[in-house]
């Protein structure tokens, strides 16, 4: 069984404010500072980090000699990963002083997938192998109709929740990994159970993790409810620790865990990950993971 992760990568230019800057405000930042970070990248360098070889497939511009090089540290599989002699995914967030961010994202190379290059992509790929995803690139539908053709399991994080995922067959998804306000998004409803009820309604062959911040996370496949409370630590910088989750979530279940231990273990890898500045170098490894859940 292989696992690949076909996502976006971005330099993350981030900024340290005091406050998230308000509509016609200007105001001063006390610190930039350039790391690697996409949902993708982010999601492949945590399973990595957690003991699990995953390749990584997308597209980085003239400008990402450094997210090949995160990979490359991490041991992430870049064998399939192309370079444009173009911009390429980049943004720009802020980080306010209580470790809160917002973030304005730069498609760039990440918008430029084409169907030549996925179908050369899933050509290693098949039965029962995992597709991890997320919604920064271009033709998502297209990589989910293919993969599934080939029997691929498909694992979705729909972020950033927009009017793409429509164009979805979502019907062909394995499992999906979301925040409570893409729950909403997707059903209508801000309470979890309801949340959580109409979604196996809606993906009744699915099975569903709703994270729901600072009250935790829930696991649910229409008949089982396993909730996991979140580790309390001060935050310093909360990008990458949906990916993170994500990533630790995921390396635990391949790994043969329960999902009880796997959402621990993604729950404790999410808050180190919050307790340190940047995406891809917040997150911890699968050792100090185990070593901070014997607190
Ligand atoms: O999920 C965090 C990521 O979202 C950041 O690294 C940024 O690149 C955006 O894609």
């Amino acid at each position: 069984m292989k696992v690949l992760n076909y996502g976006s990568l971005n330099v993350d230019n981030v900024y340290s404010v005091h406050h998230i800057v308000r509509g016609g405000e200007t105001i001063l930042s006390s610190k930039v500072e350039q790391f690697c970070g996409g949902k993708g990248l982010n999601q492949s360098i945590a399973l990595a980090k957690a003991g699990v070889p995953v390749c990584h497939a997308g597209l980085v511009g003239e400008d990402g000699g450094m997210l090949l090089d995160a990979c490359r540290e991490s041991g992430v599989d870049i064998t399939h990963v192309k370079t444009l002699p173009v911009k390429g995914g980049h943004t720009i967030i802020q980080v306010d002083e209580k470790g809160q961010n917002c973030i304005i994202l730069y498609g760039g190379t990440n918008q430029m997938q084409t169907k030549e290059y996925i179908d050369q992509v899933l050509e290693d790929f098949g039965e029962g192998d995992y597709l991890i995803l997320q919604n920064e690139v271009n033709l998502l539908d297209y990589i989910i109709d293919r993969a599934y053709d080939r029997g691929m399991k498909i694992v979705l994080n729909p972020s950033p929740f927009d009017e793409k995922l429509d164009a979805c067959d979502l019907t062909k998804i394995y499992l999906f990994m979301l925040n409570e306000i893409e729950g909403e998004q997707f059903t209508g409803s801000s309470d979890k159970d309801e949340i959580l009820d109409r979604l196996a309604a809606k993906f009744p062959n699915a099975r569903f993790v709703l994270t729901l911040g600072s009250d935790g996370a829930v696991y649910y496949d229409g008949k089982e409810k396993v909730f996991q409370d979140i580790f309390k630590v001060k935050a310093v910088d909360t990008t990458a620790a949906g990916d993170t989750f994500t990533g630790f979530f995921m390396a635990s279940i391949i790994g043969g865990a329960s999902v009880k231990e796997a959402l621990r273990t993604a729950a404790k890898a999410s808050s180190i990950a919050v307790s340190r500045p940047g995406a891809t170098p917040s997150i911890p490894t699968m050792d100090e993971v185990r070593e901070s859940l014997k607190d």
